[in-house]
């Protein structure tokens, strides 16, 4: 037997099991001490009684022959791909709930994604970006280029002259600077796709935190990115469902490739998947209710809230920072120009504060640091006071 020697060419941790292996290395050396978790970006606030009482009614139904469910749709259920469809359609994407297949997640579904592409292609990645795009990539084989991320560009790479892309995957709001790609820009990435004959995989798991109405929320919003994109979103951060698992690929039949990608897609998860539970599918289809959207929306502020003191507390530090503003991370210089990991460390031994080292997240963020705004009021508030008496001096 051979194992897959390319699964050997990643990082011995996932970034979130290396954070989380030293938050309990800390909490065991120091028992009694405080912890604010900053860190992973996973969700504190219940779900809301319109989502459980779906879930319960749901239950429910699959204790009654009459009602009972087995096997489901392959594609998710279409009652629920018609209420997506419908929450595009808010912001005037016309979407078809037949391009819309039902998953257990984002992040299990750009893995999965990699199932249809050749492992003969040059994948482009922005730097720094969530690491389940690079390990996928790298355990497929397949080349990786990297375009960086600056406080020059805003930490928004646009498309390069001179590099030729096969894949080229973009999340906005990004995971981790925050930092939200605008129609102009995302066109000019349209164009670019379209030249290279490349596919764009767009992750845009937290559009629902975007305030600025002039940014978009999905690709589709720009013309043509129905012949090269696939996106992907999930309700994890949209509806707090990181314990309860819901997502969707959206995969048009208009991609142009030499094979039908829909077709394609189709194939593999008639094949490897079956499906995201009755139950959790119609409890996802109550957050796309009004009432359902209404209370989301107020656990989406609450957290933006968060997003708001972590970043007034970072300013009184005298610690310049980024994001926060239409995405729920904030993304900061570590002080004294420490690196990322010694930055980690400083604050959790010295202030009881878990945050995420930039240097996680690619080469170019080494020297940055993430803290996410998921934690409860209580957790935040505190480890904004700590922050902010610091005076962005962390070396204690
Ligand atoms: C993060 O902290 O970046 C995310 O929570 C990880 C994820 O969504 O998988």
């Amino acid at each position: 037997m051979k194992v897959n020697h390319h699964a050997l060419e990643l990082e011995q941790n996932y970034l979130f099991s290396e954070v989380a292996k030293r938050i309990r290395e800390y909490q065991a050396a120091n028992p009694e001490a405080p912890l604010y978790k900053l860190s992973i970006g996973d969700v504190t606030r219940p779900l809301s009684r319109v989502i459980t009482d779906e879930m319960k009614a749901a239950a429910e139904d699959m204790s009654h022959a009459e009602t009972f469910h087995g096997y489901g749709a392959e594609q998710g259920e279409l009652f629920l791909r018609e209420a997506i469809a419908g929450y595009y359609a808010r912001r005037g994407t016309k979407l078809d709930p037949d391009d819309i297949f039902i998953s257990d997640g984002a992040k299990n579904d750009l893995g999965n994604l990699c199932d249809l592409f050749d492992a003969d292609n040059t994948v482009l990645l922005p730097n720094p970006v969530y690491p389940v795009y690079y390990d996928t990539s790298i355990m497929s084989g397949r080349r990786v280029q990297f375009l960086d991320g600056t406080k020059e560009n805003g930490f928004l790479p646009m498309p390069p002259a001179d590099v030729h892309a096969d894949i080229i995957y973009l999340c906005s709001p990004n995971n981790p600077t925050g930092a939200v790609y605008n129609r102009e820009q995302l066109a000019a990435w349209i164009r670019y796709a379209k030249a290279e004959h490349a596919l764009i995989l767009f992750d845009a798991a937290y559009e629902a935190y975007i305030r600025d109405p002039a940014l978009p929320h999905s690709i589709y919003e720009i013309d043509g990115a129905a012949e090269c994109a696939i996106e992907i979103n999930s309700l994890s951060k949209t509806a707090g469902f990181t314990g309860v698992r819901c997502g969707w690929t959206i995969v048009p039949k208009t991609l142009q490739y030499e094979a039908s990608l829909h077709q394609m897609w189709f194939r593999r998860t008639a094949t490897k998947y079956n499906g995201c539970s009755y139950i959790i599918q119609r409890a996802a289809a109550a957050v796309f209710t009004e009432p359902g959207l209404q209370a989301v929306s107020a656990d989406i502020s609450y957290y933006m809230e968060n997003a708001r003191l972590i970043k007034a507390a970072l300013q009184k530090a005298g610690i310049p920072s980024t994001g926060g503003e239409n995405a729920p991370y904030v993304w900061f210089e570590a002080p004294q120009q420490a690196d990322s990991w010694k930055c980690f460390d400083q604050l959790l031994y010295g202030f009881g504060i878990a945050g995420t080292p930039g240097a996680g997240f690619g080469t170019a963020g080494q020297g940055w640091m993430r803290f996410s705004s998921f934690g409860t009021r209580e957790t935040v508030s505190r480890a904004a006071e700590l922050l902010a008496a610091s005076g962005g001096n962390f070396e204690k």
